[in-house]
């Protein structure tokens, strides 16, 4: 077994075998388990590509919002009797996930550990309905994971092998590991905190434009646009003047170049994606209805910007002042119960048992 360099300090001196410091790392969580609740984060400034498939590295930096209402739960436990992985999401049995497998299994190797676990899973959010539940997902797993194994999560993700670890799980999950407005480094695949969920009073609220899976995964997208549309290489010259003008507007805390900056990044990504062949649409019909009622509050004065991912569901910033103003202007295009106001939430954290 590799001895990394998270097993204990003497393990990783040769005086100890792994099986040792996997004892020792039993003795701190006697009973190998623990639960983590992780956000959804929505980009503000969007991913969009790849320019490392392996390593799921991306081509363009992104920074977006960790969400408090929305994300995922999960329980690990490392289990001495199993003999195979255990993967539940919903309530249903998904023991073949090659992407859970995979993250435990690059849990396992950081850790010197070799127990099989016991996942149990549940998304507070549609899954894969391009409202970013694989983000959440493979945050709440690493970090359940990192913590039944007896680690600190808030250490390991400022770790760049923690970080790969849960990047190669979805794209965009490293940055449900922070709270609030987060980073994602395009030269390293990195995360940064840039302010925490406290520090501005944003709201987003979320409308629900469609039931279902999406039918092209943003992997499949991604690679897609990447291949065949000519306007990928305009994306991504065009993308770090976003970041940019984006960094700077949160640092000025002005909501209405920060909206601008979102709502450009988004337009730009999503051209990119229909001038795919064949073309890649992820809006409906309801999805330019939402966009309608944005601009119309916007020329009635109320300060709102919206944003679509891989999906139909369209996400509108404002200020926690207009939240109510814009949720109630969105029922004239989808139901009370597919509308929900959020605020910026914490980062992928472990829950008190
Ligand atoms: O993390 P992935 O592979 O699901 O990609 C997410 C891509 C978008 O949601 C469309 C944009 C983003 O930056 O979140």
């Amino acid at each position: 077994a590799v001895v990394s360099k998270y097993a204990t300090s003497s393990a990783r001196h040769g005086t100890l075998d792994p099986a040792a410091s996997l004892r020792m790392t039993h003795t701190a969580t006697p009973t190998g388990t623990a639960t983590a609740w992780a956000g959804i984060n929505i980009a503000l400034v969007k991913y969009w590509g790849k320019r490392d498939a392996a390593a799921n590295l991306p081509a363009v930096g992104s920074l977006s919002l960790t969400l408090a209402e929305l994300g995922t739960r999960t329980t690990v436990t490392f289990d001495p009797t199993l003999t195979d992985d255990r993967f539940e999401l919903n309530g249903v049995a998904r023991d073949d996930d090659a992407r859970v497998r995979a993250l435990l299994d690059g849990v396992r190797r950081l850790r010197c550990l070799d127990r099989r676990a016991r996942v149990v899973s549940r998304n507070h959010v549609p899954t894969a309905s391009g409202l970013a539940s694989s983000a959440s997902g493979a945050a709440a797993l690493a970090v359940a994971a990192w913590a039944a194994s007896g680690g600190d999560p808030t250490v390991a993700r400022a770790d760049a092998a923690f970080v790969d670890l849960v990047r190669r799980g979805s794209g965009s999950a490293p940055r449900s590991l922070y709270g609030g407005l987060v980073e994602l480094d395009r030269s390293d695949g990195q995360v940064h905190p840039v302010l925490p969920p406290e520090a501005w009073n944003l709201r987003m609220v979320v409308a629900r434009l469609a039931h279902g899976p999406k039918a092209t995964s943003s992997r499949e997208g991604m690679a897609r646009t990447a291949r065949t549309s000519p306007y990928y290489a305009a994306w991504i010259a065009a993308h770090p003047a976003d970041l940019v003008e984006a960094r700077a507007a949160i640092e000025a805390r002005d909501l209405a170049r920060l909206g601008t900056v979102m709502e450009r990044s988004t337009a730009r990504m999503h051209a990119c994606m229909l001038a795919a062949d064949p073309p890649l649409r992820y809006w409906n019909g309801r999805t330019l209805d939402a966009l309608d009622v944005v601009a119309g509050l916007r020329a009635a004065g109320v300060g709102a910007w919206a944003t679509m991912d891989a999906g139909p569901h369209v996400k509108v910033l404002c200020a926690d002042a207009d939240a109510e103003a814009v949720r109630s202007a969105l029922c004239a295009v989808a139901p009370e119960d597919d509308l929900q106001i959020t605020r910026p939430g914490p980062g992928a954290h472990v829950e008190p048992r």
